[in-house]
Formats: structure tokens, C-alpha cells, sequence
């Protein structure tokens, strides 16, 4: 068993920039939610938080099950690390400082076998053995001999630099599927694999019992492999996110704008183009932005109306062309769409007066 909650998670950059804005979703129990959006929108950003390496300035994260995490960077590690070094560092917590352990007394035993060091070392290896590291290093050997086609006593002593991208991804990723933790972050789990490597991967994430949140560009991986989706989606004032109940097949057509740039970019530009050029203000654009980007499926507001159950939002467009009475369209945006539109117009249009006065 094993979940991740997020409410209302905020983090701010270094400098000071908002990267993410109230982010709020579940991943439930052996759900596989695909974390979409841009390069750059904060998806390792957001799987760090959750992971604990980042501090939010707002909101909560709740979890229960073991966690295993595969980073992105895994499939081009550089340093000098071991094969063996990798597979412990995937490993439970609990198994991974056990390792160390009897690694650090196995040293310290050359230097002084005296009687309270060797008493450690037996400490040391009973720790390791109820923490379940020989159970492991049975996973280790399955996870070699599939990665790599030979055991783990062949290949642990290999430094990862010496295998290739896929090679490091699949071992990582093998070791993560066949470990015991109950919730695995997976950033971009697919890079480096071949077609045989991601088939094998979409087979695993559909079968795992596992919880698992991932990161991916890949629309088949993405199609075949996510239960739900849960999109990025770019701000000025840090990225929101919105999640699609369902799979890859159908988001596309419930968030045309999960893939455009920064909606208010393309307000701007569909506002110039339909004539109404500069005189749209913060308010409105606001507005306006929340009809253009949040889907149906995430605005209850919404999907609240029949209208909008046959469309997922109403272009700048379309409102534009309903309310010049231009429209030829037989669907009018929900009543309640238009009100607030008008509402926030009339309060743009006050606060121009107000400032001119
Ligand atoms: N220490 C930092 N200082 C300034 N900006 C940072 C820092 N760390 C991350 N960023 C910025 O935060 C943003 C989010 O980065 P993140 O790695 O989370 O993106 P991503 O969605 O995983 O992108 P990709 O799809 O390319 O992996 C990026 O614009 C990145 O440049
Ligand atoms: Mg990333």
C-alpha cells in the first residue's frame, strides 16, 4: 500500500522567481500518474519535493510505503561509482546505510581487528541481514542478469560509467520494480531505452502493484502506461497544475492548451487579433486566462453547465465573436463563464477610471 498527496505545494526558485503555484493532487494507491509539461515547467523540481531533497514555501505532502526515486540523471552518470554502489543507492534507506556500514568496518578491520571493532563488524552484518540486504542482493543478481546478462558477483564491481545509457536506465529501473518499496518516482524513466526497452517498460508499469508518479515526453509510453494524468501548465506567476482523470488518449482533446506556451501569451495574441488589442487589463486577462487554460475536467465552475460538458473551454476567440454578436455558432459559453467575463471587464473598465482620475 502506498500514496502521495500534495496541497497546495508552492516553491519558489533561488532567485527569488515563482517556479510552481498551488499544486494540488493524489496519486492513489497502485496508480500510475504521469507528471506532463515543457522542459523547464518544475516536473524534477516537483518529484524532488515530494522525494524531500526540496522544501516547499507552501503547502503539504503527505505519503505512506517505502519511496524509491530514480533521478533523471541516471542513464549518464559520470562519476566513479560501482555497479554495486548504484543498485544500494536504489535500495530501502534501511538496507542502503547496513551496506555502508559493514563496507566502513570492513576497512576499519584492516587497520585494527581488535575486539570491540570485530564486535561492531558482527553488529554490523546482523543489521544488514535483518534489514533484508541478503534478500536484496538476490534482487541484485535477477536485476543483473536482466539488465546485463551476467550475475551480480560478475558485474558489481563495474563502475556504471562502463555500461551504456539504456544499460544504466534498465538496471535502475529493474532494481526499483523488483525492490520492496511501495511508491516509486520515476524521472524520465524512458530515456536511453530502445523500442524493446520502452515496450518492456509500458508491460511493467501496467502490471506493477506499485504507486508510481512519472515523468515522461513519451506519448506512447505515456498512452499506453498512465492511468492519469497530471499536467504543468506555464504562468508568469509560477506553473499550476491540473490533473486528467483519465489517460493519454483522451487529455489531448481535454487540454488543447497543456502543450501551448504561457496561455496569457496566447490571450494577448488572440486579443490583438480579434481587434481588442491593448485595452484588456491584469483582471480580465486573469479571466480570460482561466477560461482559456483550465479544462473542463479541473473547473467545477465548468463542467457544471451542459455547454461545457460538449466543449472543454471557450476560446478568447469565440467569447469575443458571442459578445460582439458576431458569432455564428449555436453553442453560447456557460452562462456563468459570461458573467464572470463581464465582471471582470466592468472591473477593469473602473479601475482605468479610477487611475485616470
Ligand atoms: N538553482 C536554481 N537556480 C535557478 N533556477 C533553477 C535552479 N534549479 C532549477 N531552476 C530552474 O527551474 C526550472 C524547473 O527545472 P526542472 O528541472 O524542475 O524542470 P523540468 O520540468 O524537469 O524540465 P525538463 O523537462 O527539461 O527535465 C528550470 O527553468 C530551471 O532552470
Ligand atoms: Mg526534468
Amino acid at each position: 500500500m502506498g500514496h502521495v498527496e500534495l496541497s497546495g505545494v508552492g516553491f519558489d526558485l533561488p532567485d527569488g522567481r515563482p517556479l510552481l503555484r498551488d499544486v494540488s493532487f493524489r496519486v492513489g494507491d497502485g496508480a500510475v500518474v504521469a507528471l506532463v509539461g515543457a522542459n523547464g515547467a518544475g516536473k524534477t523540481t516537483l518529484l524532488r519535493i515530494v522525494a524531500g531533497d526540496l522544501q516547499p514555501a507552501d503547502g503539504t505532502i503527505s505519503r505512506s510505503g517505502g519511496l524509491g526515486v530514480m533521478r533523471q540523471f541516471i542513464g549518464s552518470v559520470r562519476d566513479s561509482s560501482t555497479v554495486r554502489d548504484l543498485l544500494f543507492a536504489l535500495s530501502p534507506e534501511r538496507i542502503a546505510a547496513a551496506a555502508a556500514a559493514v563496507d566502513a568496518l570492513e576497512l576499519a578491520l584492516m587497520d585494527d581487528d581488535a575486539e570491540p571493532v570485530q564486535l561492531a563488524y558482527a553488529h554490523a552484518l546482523a543489521e544488514y541481514a535483518d534489514a533484508g540486504g541478503y534478500d536484496q542482493e538476490v534482487v541484485f543478481d535477477a536485476c543483473c542478469q536482466a539488465a546485463l546478462g551476467i550475475g551480480y558477483e560478475a558485474a558489481k564491481w563495474r563502475e556504471v560509467t562502463t555500461l551504456s545509457g539504456g544499460e544504466q536506465k534498465r538496471l535502475a529501473l529493474e532494481v526499483l520494480l523488483r525492490g520492496p518499496d511501495e511508491v516509486l518516482l520515476l524521472d524520465e524513466p524512458d530515456n536511453y531505452l530502445d523500442v524493446p526497452g520502452k515496450r518492456w517498460l509500458e508491460e511493467q508499469l501496467r502490471a506493477t502493484p506499485k504507486t508510481v508518479l512519472l515523468v515522461s515526453h513519451d506519448r506512447e509510453l505515456l498512452a499506453r502506461a498512465a492511468t492519469q494524468i497530471a499536467a504543468l501548465e506555464l504562468g508568469a506567476a509560477g506553473n499550476t497544475l491540473w490533473v486528467h482523470g483519465a489517460g493519454f488518449a483522451t487529455f489531448a482533446a481535454a487540454a488543447p492548451m497543456a502543450t501551448a506556451s504561457d496561455p496569457s501569451t496566447t490571450i494577448r495574441r488572440a486579443a490583438r487579433s480579434s481587434g481588442f488589442g491593448s485595452k484588456l487589463y491584469g483582471s480580465t486577462l486573469a479571466t480570460l486566462a482561466l477560461i482559456q487554460a483550465k479544462p473542463a475536467s479541473s473547473a467545477a465552475w465548468l463542467t457544471s453547465t451542459s455547454c461545457a460538458e460538449r466543449r472543454p473551454y471557450f476560446s478568447l476567440t469565440q467569447f469575443l465573436s458571442v459578445s460582439k454578436g458576431t458569432s455564428k455558432s449555436a453553442e453560447k459559453p456557460p452562462r456563468r463563464t459570461m458573467f464572470l467575463v463581464r465582471r471582470s471587464l466592468i472591473s477593469s473598465a473602473a479601475m482605468l477610471l479610477i487611475g485616470i482620475g
